[in-house]
Formats: structure tokens, sequence, C-alpha cells
């Protein structure tokens, strides 16, 4: 893997997207594909890193992240420690970084954390040991690296390298979703020829978010002839009353219907980072149809966090 010469020669830890070049990019889907045989089936890569301890830190809920990051460890041979928060002594008072740091002194090499507040797993890694490697697995609404990449692994999979020839639409709650910034730092870095957003105004973030972007608050404009539209669900858990009046009104001006995909290019992906809140961004018929690849997503998520682990653990 090349050096990325907007950071560190070596990726000591992978907390965002932003500041990564094209290349390390490039090259941490590269590895991803090349392990997917191994993702799903293979067991050559069972000795890799054997000897090795991953830990899932999560704080917030989570069903892909948190499994795929097990099952990722698991095929590089590591031993893995699921930390249970609600069992733990953070009940008792004890702090995310005391917390870390007694994981740590058991010999913890990769800590995979989730946490409802922005910069928090930046902060724990900047409390960490210079051995320690930190992945983001999405802080508040700052960021979701490793969703940002399986989500152009499956891009790139089915639309090719080439991203200057795509043109991708975010659409939804863009306004308290990590997701949707960890996509639109990688989608700009490789070069995508035009990123639409779409949402209600009172859901999408400011300019310095969205800069490159095309910005619309009618979905019908915004989906006709787009490559990909990216669903993303209504993060009721970090929004305020009444930023939403009705749940059928949104399905009805932003929801993703057959009839609206129609408009899409005739070969378009769905694609949702999930979990998918059916009937409200999303037709239950159009998530289940021939163009979603939202369970290609889910599979991809296994090789791109093995990619990022070994990245990390064997040097970017
Ligand atoms: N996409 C995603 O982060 O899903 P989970 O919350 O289930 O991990």
């Amino acid at each position: 893997m090349s050096p990325d010469p907007t950071t560190d020669a070596r990726l000591q830890h992978l907390l965002t997207l932003e500041g990564l070049s094209a290349e390390t990019l490039t090259d941490l889907l590269d590895r991803a594909q090349a392990m997917l045989p191994d993702a799903h089936a293979g067991t050559a890569l069972r000795h890799r890193h054997a000897g090795r301890t991953l830990c899932t830190l999560f704080f917030e809920t989570s069903t892909r992240t948190r499994s795929s990051f097990q099952l990722a460890a698991t095929r590089l041979g590591m031993d893995v420690l699921n930390f249970d928060i609600a069992t733990s002594s953070t009940r008792k008072g004890e702090s995310a970084l005391d917390t870390l740091k007694t994981l740590e002194a058991m010999g913890v090499d990769v800590f995979v954390v989730r946490h409802a507040d922005n910069g928090a797993v930046a902060a724990l890694a900047a409390g960490a040991a210079p051995g320690t490697h930190l992945i983001n697995a999405g802080d508040g609404r700052s960021a979701h690296p490793t969703q940002g990449l399986l989500d152009m692994l499956t891009l790139r999979q089915r639309k090719g390298a080439d991203f200057s020839r795509l043109c991708v639409l975010i659409a939804g709650d863009l306004r308290h979703s990590r997701v949707a910034r960890s996509d639109l730092h990688a989608l700009r870095t490789l070069g995508c020829g035009e990123i639409r957003v779409c949402g209600p105004a009172n859901l999408l973030p400011g300019e310095d978010v969205l800069q490159g972007c095309r910005v619309f608050h009618d979905f019908d404009e915004a989906v006709a002839g787009v490559d990909a539209a990216i669903m993303l669900r209504l993060q009721r858990e970090r929004m305020e009353e009444g930023l939403v009046p009705s749940l059928e009104g949104y399905f009805r001006d932003y929801g993703l219907t057959p009839a609206r995909l129609a408009n899409a290019a005739p070969d378009a992906l769905v694609m949702h980072p999930g979990p998918m809140n059916r009937g409200v961004e999303i037709d239950g018929g159009v998530a289940d149809g021939p163009q979603s690849v939202v369970l290609a997503q889910v599979a991809n998520g296994l090789p791109v966090r093995m990619a990022v682990i070994d990245a990390l653990l064997v040097g970017a």
C-alpha cells in the first residue's frame, strides 16, 4: 500500500476518510477486493494476525458494523473481545478513556469504537498507547469511515473504477448522518462526476459539508438520471422534535418508490447503509428489488473491515 502524502506514512488509526488521498482510498479498496474470497469462505488468512486482539467498544447500538468487525477479525485469526458496555464498570462512572486503557493493559491491539459524541473516537485515540490502533465505527454525526469505504467498494464493483463517469445521489437526513459525511469525502476524493444531495432544507447540513454537491429539495428532480441513489434513514435519535411533521408526508415527498426509481438511469443502484425504515425513506419493494445492492453492501463490510485492520497492523 502506498503511503498517504496527506498523513503519516503509516496509518495508525482510521478516524475519518477526510484528508486521505485517492491513492490511499484506492489501495484500501484494492486490498478489500483481494480479501473478498477469504472474507466469506476461505481460510488462507486464518493465521495472518494470530496472537493479536481486537476489541469492539460500542457505546451505541449496532447490527452490521459490530458483527462484521467481529467476523473480519476472526477471519484474520485474531482474538475478539466484544466488550459489553451495559454490564461494564462504565456504569459505575469509569470513563471511556480509563475503560480503553484498562483493556489496553490486557493486550488489546485494535479498538473498534462507536460513540454518540462527535470527536469521541479521536479523543480516545489521542489518549491511547503508541502501539494501539483505533477504528472509528461511527461517532455522532461526524464520520463512519468503514461504511464509506464499503459503499465505494460496492459502487466500484458494479460501476467500474472510473468515478468521474458517475452521478451519485445521497438522499434523506444528511444533516444527522455520519455515513453521508464519509461518503461525501470519499466520492469527492475519488473524483465522482456529479454528486447530488436531496432532502428537506431542515435535514441538510451546511455548505461546509455539501461543497461541490448539487442540492435538491425536490426528490423527483434529484433522482432523474442518477447512477446510484444512496438512501438515508431519519436519524431520530440525533434529531430534535418536530423536524419531520409526519412519516407519511416524508415518504410521500422523499421516499424512494418504484415510480421514482423508474426516472433514474435504467441500471441505477439502490443503496442504503441500514438499518432501513421501510415505508419511510424507501419502499419495501424497492429495498428488495433487482436494483437494490443493500445486502451486497453488507457483504462488502467484511473484506473492507479486514482490509482496514490489516492496513493498520501491517502498515499502510
Ligand atoms: N450501517 C451501520 O452502521 O449499521 P449498524 O448501525 O447496524 O452498524
